[in-house]
């Protein structure tokens, strides 16, 4: 069985593309997120196939709009059968409580099983310059994992480097889902607010986002295997 805290990010124009890696790391990846960029080129199709595959998806589309639309827009993404969705948590707290309880009830009169919602905290890409809130990051980070919470949701999207404080913050089972993670020696134009995914996990992340460092390797199975073993050594 495939190491689920290891996902994929299939960030691809074409559906060929994206097959073309989820056939070469095989068995040993379980896991995909499919973001903007492929569900805006290719649609459902990518979801129908991985779930063909019998592969978990987190569908990374980021929704943020008024309480009532994104609710919506989650029971409709919710037919398509991901495993994770997510909306921003700038979103306000009735937007996300009023998403969770949306999607249980659907889930539960259609009779399928309620996908995972997890909101994003603060953007990886933003530093201490850019960002313009009145808080420190680290600070509405922990403001808004502990909102998502209390608002019904089973997670969070955040920096590997806030995770010790969000799993502080929200408790043991709370997920901690974290993108900007390279592998040691990773040539990947870092940006700031990364971490090595044993240093993500260690610091309390439940799964690990990992894009460029094993789409852009020579070879892309040796580099998810060598993450792999990095994070089951631990
Ligand atoms: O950078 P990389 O290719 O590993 O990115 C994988 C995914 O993680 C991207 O799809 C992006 O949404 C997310 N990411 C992020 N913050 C970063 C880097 C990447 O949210 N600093």
């Amino acid at each position: 069985m495939a190491d689920e805290r290891l996902i994929v990010a299939l960030d691809f124009h074409t559906l060929d593309d994206a097959k073309k890696l989820v056939d070469e790391l095989g068995d040993d990846v379980n896991f995909y997120k499919v973001g903007m960029e492929l569900f805006y080129s290719v649609g459902a199709e990518i979801i129908h196939w991985l779930k063909s595959r019998d592969k978990k998806i987190f569908l990374d589309l980021k929704l943020h709009d008024i309480p009532n639309t994104v609710a919506g827009g989650l029971c409709s993404l919710m037919n398509l059968g991901a495993d994770i969705l997510n909306v921003h948590a700038s979103g306000g707290f009735t937007m996300m409580k009023t998403a969770a309880e949306k999607l249980h009830e659907a889930a539960e009169s259609r009779g399928v099983k309620c996908p995972k919602l997890i909101a994003i905290t603060v953007l990886t890409s933003l530093n201490q310059l850019e960002w313009c809130g009145a808080l420190k990051i680290s600070d509405q980070v922990a403001n808004f994992a502990k909102l998502a919470k209390d608002a019904g949701l089973d997670g969070v999207v955040a920096s590997p480097q806030e995770a010790k404080l969000i799993r502080e913050t929200c408790g043991e089972k709370f997920l901690i889902v974290t993108p900007g993670v390279r592998p040691a020696g990773s040539n990947v134009d870092d940006q700031s607010r990364i971490a090595t995914p044993a240093a993500a996990l260690q610091n309390g992340a439940t799964h690990l986002v990992i894009g460029r460092p094993i789409r852009a390797a020579q070879n892309p199975r040796e580099a998810a295997l060598k993450i792999l073993d990095e994070i089951n050594g631990l």
